[in-house]
């Protein structure tokens, strides 16, 4: 393999070597701050980053407003407070080498004014801003406000094509680079769209050159690509480093971080990411988001599946081939259905799933009274992390709903990552992982259980490992 060359990201020659930003607080400033003093590049989570008291106590997050509208303000302001204190962590442990990046969502709940808050309380220490999960035109104009560099994160040449065309081409100084993340292999949620078929997942390579040729016909021949999604060494990629099919490029690693000692998650789950086989991780569409996205298959997963195939279409009244009469609960009410499906949805209530759920496109899921009452009670909490939820139907224009009816077949996203993130329970929340993770098992480097820290993790990646 050729020797990877130290390449110029965000003002700095720094090892092509990037943590991409996982939230919610599983990429921190203390995970970010070590890849950056190892000579690469951290990047830290400002959605809804964790902050803390003088003695490094975590402070709580604790929501007091009435309204979901209320709540949404009080998480913008934590998730300043919460990025700032981040950045902060992560230059004073990078000590100055490297770079630091922080990730934003753009479909988070209030991003721009979060993304300003952050850039406005931790100016100068924030080199870079990572965003995917959308089309975030106003990135470009936002970070050159602030004079750091942009990565946006897309998935085909196409969706870079529309960022340059529409924005991007009028900030183009402050392009640092593009993120390619491959949809079908990288964990967390994922930029596949309706053409792509997420059973039919496609190389990255010749994506990647189409990239690549959309920003040389733009000038931007020197600004690199950075590779991610799937990527476990970069001795996998030899074939791209000096390629001038593919430029510039850097490598981002989402999963093979999760496993170092700076790396905040809890013992459980790093102990379970060297258990996991080929085929633990799915690639669904449950999130609130509405994005695809990629988790390890666990008990909260199979949760979400089994959910949605106790489906079944219905009409609240007689209509069509909807003629077969279904009651159900102490009151007596009923829906109409298929006269094939109604023998389903008896044998689901005979087995304890008796409470039929309405979704937005008139089918009835059924989940057990318990499951029904914690779907409602967290639709209920909801505090507007999304710029626009499937599950509470929360959005944050003037009405403050989508208008469409909430849809259980989904879940908080809020809620369960930050469960996973502060508690020790892997089963019962949603844990993302790019389905690349089974290599942990079988990749020696990790034999008896070897957790390296960041900077071993750095050193062995730059010898190819
Ligand atoms: C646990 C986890 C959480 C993630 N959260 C985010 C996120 O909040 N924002 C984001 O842009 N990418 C997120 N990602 C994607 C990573 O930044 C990275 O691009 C991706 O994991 C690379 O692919 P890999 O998983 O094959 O290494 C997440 C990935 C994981 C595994
Ligand atoms: S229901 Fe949960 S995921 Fe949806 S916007 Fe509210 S807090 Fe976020």
């Amino acid at each position: 393999m050729k020797a990877l060359q130290k390449l110029w990201i965000s003002g700095k020659d720094v090892w092509p070597l990037v943590e991409g930003g996982k939230g919610i607080g599983v990429s921190t400033g203390a995970s970010a701050g070590a890849w950056a003093a190892a000579g690469g590049v951290g990047t830290f989570s400002g959605v809804n980053a964790d902050f803390y008291d003088e003695n490094g106590r975590l402070i709580p997050m604790i929501y007091t407003g009435k309204t979901r509208g209320e709540r949404h303000e009080e998480l913008i302001a934590f998730g300043i407070r919460g990025g700032t204190a981040q950045a902060r962590i992560a230059n004073d442990i990078s000590g100055g080498a490297g770079r630091i990046h922080m990730n934003v969502m753009w479909e988070m709940g209030g991003c721009e004014r979060i993304l300003e808050g952050i850039l406005t309380q931790a100016r100068g220490l924030v080199h870079g801003v990572t965003c995917g999960a959308g089309m975030p035109y106003r990135l470009a104009e936002i970070a050159a406000k602030y004079g750091v560099y942009y990565y946006p994160i897309v998935s085909s040449a196409r969706a870079f094509r529309a960022l340059w065309k529409r924005a991007y081409h009028k900030s183009k100084e402050w392009l640092g680079g593009v993120v390619y993340e491959d949809p079908w292999l990288a964990g967390g949620h994922n930029g596949l769209s309706n053409n792509e078929n997420p059973r039919s997942p496609e190389a990255p390579y010749p994506r990647v050159v189409d990239l690549r040729r959309e920003m040389n016909a733009a000038g931007l021949t020197d600004t690199p690509v950075v590779m991610a999604g799937g990527v476990w060494s970069v001795s996998d990629f030899a074939d791209w480093i000096g390629n001038p099919e593919i430029g510039p490029v850097a490598f981002q690693f989402g999963t093979r971080p999760l496993l170092t000692r700076e790396s905040p998650i809890s013992d459980e789950w790093k102990t379970r990411l060297l258990e996991l086989n080929p085929g633990d991780v799915l690639l669904h569409r449950f999130s609130p988001t509405g994005f695809y996205s990629s988790a390890v298959r666990n008990a909260f997963l199979n949760d979400l599946v089994a959910r949605s195939e106790r489906q079944v279409d219905f009409r609240a009244a007689a209509e069509g081939e909807f003629t077969a009469e279904l009651a159900f609960g102490r009151r007596g009410r009923s829906v109409f259905l298929k006269p094939e499906d109604k023998p389903k949805a008896e044998a689901w209530i005979a087995e304890g799933d008796t409470e039929p759920l309405k979704t937005p496109d008139e089918t009835l899921v059924f989940v057990t009274p318990e499951t029904s009452r914690r779907i409602l009670k967290e639709q209920t909490d909801c505090m507007g992390c999304l710029s626009a939820c499937n599950f509470s139907n929360w959005s944050q224009n003037e009405e403050g709903t989508t208008g469409r009816r909430a849809d259980p077949r989904s879940f908080c996203i809020q809620k369960t990552l930050q469960s996973i993130a502060h508690t020790g329970d892997i089963e019962h929340e949603l844990m993302f992982a790019g389905h690349n993770v089974f290599r942990f098992k079988s990749d020696p480097f990790y034999r008896n259980g070897f957790v390296p820290t960041v900077k071993e993790l750095v050193e062995h990646l730059l010898k190819g490992g």
